[in-house]
C-alpha cells in the first residue's frame, strides 16, 4: 500500500491524540480575529511568518506571541470549538488537550472562568461523538512557585475533567528536582504525571522526568534514540513518547538532538523507536503553528517506512496510553480494532 492509501484508511478509523497544545493550534485567521477583538490589527501572513520560527527560541518566543491574544474565556472557547472541529473532521475519537495554564497565571487571568468555557465547549464536542479530557501544564522557566500553582488549578478542576499535569516550555530552564513538589501536590489530588522532556535536552532529563517527577508519558523524547539502555529502560517499563515529527522538525529539535544534515522528517527516529518495541503515541504538538494534522503525521509514519498493519498498531497504541479509565479504553479498543479488521489491517 502507498502512502495516500494508508493516509485513506488512517483517515477512516477512529483515533486518539494526546499531545495537543490548544494554543498551538490558533490557526492563523483565528489569530487575527482575537487580536481585533483586543484592539491590535495584525494580518494572517504576519501570524504565519511568525509560526515559522527558526529554532527552539523563536517557537517560544512565537507561543508567547499568539497566546498574548487569548485574554477572555471567550476567546477560549472559540479556540477550541475550531480545534474540535477540526479533530472530528479527521475522525479524531478522543484527545487529551494541554492548557498552558501557567501562562494564563502570568497574565493575571480568571483561569476557573476561562476554564469553564472550555469545560462546556468539550461539552458540546462530546455531544458531537469526540471526547475530551485535559492537561494542566506549567511552563518550566516560570519556575517551581508557578508550578505549584498551576498544580493547585489543576487538582481544584480534576472533577471537571482535568486528568494530568505536565511540565513544557524551555527544558533547559530548571532541572526535574524544582518541580517535584507540584508533581507531588497532583499526584496526591489522583491526577496522572506526564512532562516534556528529551525535546530540546539530554536522555538524562527523560530519566529525571521518569525517576524523579513520574512521569508515566514523555512529551516528545526523542533524546532517547541517543540511549540505546534508555530505550530499552522506557520499552521494559512501558513509559509512552508522544512523538511530533513535524514539530519536531519546525522547532529545530531534530537538528539540535541529531545534527543539522538530520533535519529532515525521513531522519525522524519514530520508525527506530516503534521497531524497538517502545510505545509511541502519535501527534501534532502544535497543530497550526506546524502547519499540520494527526493524518499529516500518520503520512509521514508511512513515508518512514512503517507498512500499514504497522501504521494501525500505532494508531492503536494511542488508545493504550490514554489516561482514561479502563473500561471506556476497552470500549475505544474494541471499536478500533473492529474497524481495522474490516480494512484488513488486523
Ligand atoms: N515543547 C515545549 N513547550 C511547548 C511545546 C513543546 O512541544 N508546545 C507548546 N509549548
Ligand atoms: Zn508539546
Amino acid at each position: 500500500m502507498n502512502e495516500s492509501e494508508i493516509t485513506g484508511i488512517v483517515a477512516e478509523l477512529p483515533k486518539a491524540e494526546l499531545h495537543l497544545h490548544l494554543e498551538g493550534s490558533i490557526a492563523p485567521e483565528t489569530a487575527v480575529q482575537l487580536a481585533r477583538r483586543h484592539g491590535v490589527e495584525i494580518t494572517p501572513a504576519e501570524v504565519a511568518r511568525r509560526y515559522r520560527s527558526p529554532d527552539f527560541p523563536g517557537f517560544l518566543d512565537a507561543y508567547k506571541w499568539v497566546t498574548s491574544f487569548l485574554r477572555e474565556p471567550q476567546d477560549y472557547a472559540l479556540i477550541a470549538d475550531e480545534l474540535f472541529a477540526r479533530l472530528a473532521a479527521q475522525n479524531v475519537v478522543y484527545a487529551e488537550i494541554t492548557l498552558s495554564t501557567s501562562v494564563m497565571l502570568r497574565r493575571n487571568q480568571d483561569v476557573g472562568a476561562s476554564f469553564a468555557a472550555l469545560a462546556q465547549a468539550a461539552g458540546r464536542a462530546n455531544a458531537a461523538g469526540l471526547r475530551i479530557q485535559w492537561i494542566f501544564d506549567t511552563a518550566r522557566q516560570f519556575g517551581p512557585e508557578a508550578a505549584l500553582e498551576t498544580a493547585r488549578w489543576a487538582a481544584r478542576l480534576a472533577p471537571q475533567g482535568v486528568v494530568a499535569f505536565g511540565v513544557g516550555g524551555d527544558e533547559l530552564a530548571l532541572s526535574a528536582a524544582n518541580l517535584r513538589p507540584a508533581y507531588e501536590l497532583a499526584r496526591a489530588a489522583g491526577l496522572r504525571a506526564v512532562a516534556h522532556a528529551g525535546e530540546i535536552g539530554p536522555p538524562q532529563a527523560i530519566r529525571e522526568a521518569v525517576d524523579t517527577l513520574g512521569a508515566e508519558r514523555i512529551g516528545h523524547g526523542i533524546a532517547a534514540a541517543l540511549d540505546p539502555a534508555l530505550m530499552d529502560r522506557l520499552a521494559a517499563d512501558g513509559v509512552t513518547l508522544e512523538i511530533c515529527p513535524t514539530s519536531n522538525l519546525r522547532t529545530g529539535a531534530l537538528a539540535r538532538q541529531f545534527g543539522p544534515e538530520a533535519a529532515r522528517l525521513d531522519r525522524h527516529p519514530l520508525k527506530s523507536f516503534f521497531d524497538r518495541g517502545l510505545r509511541v503515541a502519535l501527534s501534532t504538538d502544535d497543530p497550526a503553528m506546524f502547519e499540520t494534522d494527526l493524518l499529516a503525521e500518520y503520512g509521514v509514519a508511512a513515508r518512514l517506512g512503517l507498512t500499514a498493519p504497522e501504521i494501525a498498531h500505532l494508531a492503536e497504541m494511542s488508545f493504550h496510553a490514554a489516561l482514561l479509565p479502563e473500561p471506556d479504553r476497552q470500549s475505544y479498543l474494541a471499536r478500533f480494532r473492529k474497524q481495522a479488521r474490516e480494512f484488513g489491517l488486523l
